[in-house]
């Protein structure tokens, strides 16, 4: 297949693509690159020895992005281009609704367009908000007790694609919401590199590793989990990119046009453990202090993968040891 991949330099995006050549489909990434670089690129050209078409537009830019989509006839889209830092977004809530919206409505006014009609779109476990009752399936509430805009703007936006949907029948949407995404690519060649501080628990375990921040403050250890530390369902990133080429090889079977999976493994591991097995992997160890919990934290979210399985004949296979050797390799020879 033909497809466009938004947000193709980021750490998901870059991940699918090498995963979506490797099973011999044509890939094409537009990217304003503000939270990726080019480098990204040619490593991922490096890894698959294929040339990448890229593009380096605004989604919310409708000119740009329509003379994009007159270079070839995509089959279809995966939609990961967007903003995603939960902190920023509450410190400039018009930034994230102004981007993560406009740049969606932008897309899809010239998806239809051009008469591209199968989209699979990056949703988020945040969706479930504060729900309490684990583990988390897709009939599960969503949109209650979500503590940041960044959420809402998912929440949001799976509601205003399944409109979309509504009014045009011939559409195929596969709305995919991950849970912890952690690892990197086996070569170290492409993975996770926020900008400044890191705030999830995964790159700043690694900033630790590497001594650029002196030690992790694990925050709040009296939760009701295994050892009283946060829980979450932490998923390999090559996992998490097969599961969208096992998405987007369901859509045109797919029971509704639009159809929503969970993509975790289905386990939940605390922070404390987590801790652990990256001194496992790393051989180094990560030194912690108990801190006060972070408002808004829940105190555990895990995924019923069940659907996906069967749907999708799609499950994680890696395991959160290769997870932490992955993303060692990727830090060690990146630490710059
Ligand atoms: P990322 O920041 O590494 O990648 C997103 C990419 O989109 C970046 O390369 C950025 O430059 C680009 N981008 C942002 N706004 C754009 C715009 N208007 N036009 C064009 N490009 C734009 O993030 P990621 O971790 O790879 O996440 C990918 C998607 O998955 C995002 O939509 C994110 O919200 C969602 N998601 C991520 C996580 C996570 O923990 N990483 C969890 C759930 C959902
Ligand atoms: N944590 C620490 N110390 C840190 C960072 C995190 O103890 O320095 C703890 C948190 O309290 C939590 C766990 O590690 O218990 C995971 O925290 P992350 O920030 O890595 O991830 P979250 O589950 O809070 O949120 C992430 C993304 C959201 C996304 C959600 C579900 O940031 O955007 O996963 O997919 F919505």
């Amino acid at each position: 297949m033909e497809i466009l991949i938004t947000g193709g330099t980021g750490f998901i995006g870059s991940h699918t693509v090498v995963e979506l050549i490797k099973q011999s489909h044509s890939v094409t990434i537009v990217d304003n690159l503000s939270n990726s670089s080019l480098s990204t690129l040619s490593n991922i050209e490096k890894i698959t020895n294929t040339t990448v078409p890229f593009y380096e537009v605004d989604c919310s830019d409708k000119e740009k992005l329509n003379e994009v989509f007159k270079t070839k006839q995509f089959d279809g889209v995966i939609h990961f281009a967007g903003l995603k830092a939960v902190s920023e977004s509450i410190e400039l809530p018009l930034l994230y609704y102004r981007n993560n919206l406009d740049s969606t409505l932008s897309l899809c006014e010239v998806m239809e367009s051009n008469n591209v009609s199968n989209l699979i779109f990056s949703s988020s476990a945040t969706v479930y908000g504060s729900v309490k009752e684990l583990p988390l399936t897709e009939t599960s509430p969503t949109g209650q007790g979500i503590t940041n805009p960044y959420g809402q703007t998912k929440y949001m936006l799976e509601q205003i694609i399944k409109d979309i949907a509504v009014s045009h029948p011939d559409w195929r949407v596969s709305l995919l919401r991950y849970f912890n995404p952690i690892g990197a690519h086996e070569s170290g060649l492409i993975g996770e590199a926020p900008n400044g501080i890191p705030n999830n628990l995964m790159p700043y375990i690694a900033k630790v590793a590497t001594r650029q921040l002196p030690f992790l403050r694990v925050f709040g250890d009296n939760y009701n989990t295994k050892d009283g530390t946060g829980l979450r369902d932490y998923i390999h990133v090559v996992d998490l990119a097969k599961g969208h080429i096992a998405a987007l090889r369901h859509l045109a079977d797919q029971e509704n046009n639009v159809e929503i999976y969970n993509l975790g493994t289905g386990q939940g591991t605390t922070v404390l453990e987590l801790i652990k097995t990256f001194e496992q992997a790393s051989e180094v160890q990560i030194p912690y202090e108990i801190a006060d919990r972070r408002p808004g934290d829940i105190p555990a979210c895990f995924a019923d993968v069940s659907k996906p399985k069967k749907e999708l004949n799609w499950q994680a296979t890696k395991t959160i040891l290769e997870a932490c050797q992955d993303t060692w390799r990727w830090i060690s020879k990146n630490s710059d």
